[in-house]
């Protein structure tokens, strides 16, 4: 009697374990038996560890880097606009602090993206900001572009201020940003002001990078650009923040730019 209610617990048991382990399993997934099963079977042998599986990796193809309405469009001295007079739609952000209205429109993913990041870079002590410049048509960088050679000469331009057609701003996508109340303005100091530094480090979150880095002049073309970021959407960003990627050349495996062709 004794011996035959031990069976009967033992064997309902059983029958527990494996209903729960068949009703966990997932329709068509790979059943992997349960711990003490396997333990059982091989008491000496050290349990192996669960293989982790890979992280699932970037697709860099998601988006186009071609077309100029893609929120990843690589545009540097090799890769104009295409077409030159590209025009996206854009809106004039919400942000109460704006130098220039008449160039300070974004497309409205960026548009959005950059008030939090305004309100975030606030809330975290670096200070206020300002938008400098974001949309210029193609009409208005040839004004830009001119005013930067008539200044400074073609060649000491051409590593400030890209030629029309050939712009970021031009996307819609790209943004100046100042510090409030304003120093260093379009300087590269302002990668040493409050708000340089913690943008330098927390713009990705927002979607944002900081697209002219100090050491890469010879991958982009321009000089260091503090102030200048381009939203790519925040996996992208996040991308490039983790693995340490810090140009879009460099990242789409692009050639270098530092010149337009002949
Ligand atoms: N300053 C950047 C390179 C532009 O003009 O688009
Ligand atoms: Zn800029």
């Amino acid at each position: 009697m004794q011996s035959h209610r031990v069976s009967l617990v033992a064997g309902l048991g059983l029958a527990v374990l494996l209903l729960s382990g068949c009703a966990t399993a997932a329709p068509g997934s790979t059943h992997r038996p349960a711990a003490s099963a396997s333990s059982s079977a091989a008491p000496s042998s050290a349990p192996s560890p669960t293989p982790t599986p890979p992280p699932p990796s970037f697709n860099k193809s998601a988006l186009s880097i071609d077309d100029p309405n893609s929120i990843w469009v690589v545009v540097n001295k090799l890769r104009p606009l295409r077409p030159a007079n590209y025009a996206p739609a854009v809106v004039l952000p919400s942000e109460p602090h704006i130098a220039q209205p008449a160039s300070s429109s974004m497309r409205p993913e960026a548009a959005a993206a950059l008030q939090q990041m305004f309100a975030a870079g606030a809330a975290a002590g670096a200070g206020a900001m300002q938008i400098q410049n974001a949309y210029r048509s193609y009409a208005v960088q040839v004004n830009t572009h001119n005013s930067q050679v008539a200044r400074l000469g073609q060649a000491k331009a051409d590593i400030l201020s890209a030629r029309p057609g050939y712009s970021e701003h031009q996307t819609g996508l790209a943004v100046d940003v100042a510090a409030l109340p304003s120093k260093c303005d379009i300087e590269a100091c302002f990668g040493q002001t409050p708000q340089g530094v913690w943008l330098a480090a927390n713009a990705y979150r927002f979607g944002f990078v900081l697209r002219y880095p100090a050491d890469k002049q010879a991958v982009t073309g321009y000089v260091f650009e503090p102030w200048h970021f381009r939203y790519v959407g925040i996996p992208l960003a996040t991308e490039m923040h983790n693995t340490g990627v810090t140009t879009l050349e460099e990242f789409f495996g692009l050639p270098a730019a530092p010149n337009y062709a002949p």
